[in-house]
């Protein structure tokens, strides 16, 4: 045979061949895609789907606020939510409760992100699985969780730092625990207080996710730096501790912005004892993660990333004319 009836021929080959491998890639990709709901959420006959919610804190109030969301959502996609947690804030705690729902095969788990190498590899192992994790309040971006659901906590802090930064002094910090959500806030909060020379912070102090801490560390700090003229809190029952050592140590002078709306907090600004708080959307969270489930296990993927509304309360929210003095 001449050459080039060989290159011809070899030519034909490679064509067929690449075609092949095409519709090969192409197929595969489309079995992968309908395979995928079936893989994830295993439905035995009419059984309904089962989500694990795994909270931070079980009887935190901020968190029924998302179990309350995510109910709404299941009851209306007919899924089945069990929501267990620690009863005290329990970082490892929230570990043991996540290998327990891959162990017992749930078809998808809500958590909260905690930032530890162990627990990420938790949530890879579910992925593994086929059980889609959903990060809500707090993120766990290095791991394979399907999606995250909640606040854009860096500008949340940004928008606290823009609320404090009208005016100027010393300011005390206040955060709820060591989970990312509230490193992203103190991190958003500082790179505005940053470029306010006249605005300085005299101590950030956790509060444990508890009221009662949040005012021995607010009460502590308020004596420790008798130039604190404003307190910042960035988790929800930071607000209601912050009012209670106010109202013990510093009852006058001094102005409070808080985070989220718990009624201690709404009642606070209403009193005008309170400056500010922002305010998130945790029911929605909760909604919005099994809504997103829900449209997975029909097929779609959902965005890495779906952040909830933040909003500013102060007393004009409450159609109270006159400031404050
Ligand atoms: C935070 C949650 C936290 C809660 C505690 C909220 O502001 O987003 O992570 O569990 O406060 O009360």
């Amino acid at each position: 045979m001449s050459n080039r009836k060989w290159n011809l021929g070899l030519l034909l080959l490679f064509t067929v061949f690449a075609c092949l491998l095409l519709q090969f890639v192409f197929s595969t990709l489309r079995i992968r895609e309908l395979v995928r709901p079936l893989e994830s959420g295993p439905q035995d006959g009419d059984r309904p789907r089962h989500i694990v919610l795994i909270p931070q804190e079980l009887d935190n109030p901020y968190w029924r606020s998302i179990e309350q969301g995510a109910r709404e959502a299941a009851r209306q996609y007919g899924m089945e939510l069990d929501y267990t947690g620690p009863f005290r804030i329990n970082p490892a705690e929230q570990s043991r409760l996540l290998e327990k729902a891959i162990a017992a095969k749930a078809d998808a788990i809500l958590l909260q992100g905690i930032g530890d190498p162990q627990y990420r590899g938790l949530i890879d192992k579910a992925a593994e699985r086929g059980i889609p994790v959903i990060a809500v309040d707090t993120d766990e971006p290095e791991s394979r969780r399907l999606a995250y659901v909640g606040t854009d906590n860096t500008e949340a802090g940004k928008r606290m730092g823009e609320l404090v930064a009208q005016v100027s002094g010393t300011i005390g910090v206040l955060i709820g625990s060591e989970a990312p959500n509230q490193r992203l806030r103190l991190e958003g909060f500082r790179s505005v207080i940053g470029r306010y020379p006249k605005l300085e912070i005299a101590e950030v102090r956790s509060s444990n996710i508890s009221r009662l801490q949040a005012a021995e560390q607010a009460a502590a700090m308020l004596s420790g730096y008798p130039q604190i003229g404003y307190l910042a809190g960035f988790s929800a029952l930071d607000g209601p501790g912050m009012l209670e050592a106010a109202g013990r140590v510093r009852p006058q002078g001094l102005r409070i912005f808080a985070f989220d709306d718990l009624p201690e907090t709404t009642e606070g600004l209403r009193q005008c004892r309170l400056a500010a708080t922002i305010v998130q959307q945790p029911r929605q969270m909760g909604y919005d993660a099994v809504a997103l489930l829900h449209d997975y296990f029909q097929g779609k993927t959902p965005q890495p990333q779906h952040y909830t509304d933040t909003s500013v309360l102060d007393r004009s929210a409450f159609g109270i004319g006159g400031s404050c003095p």
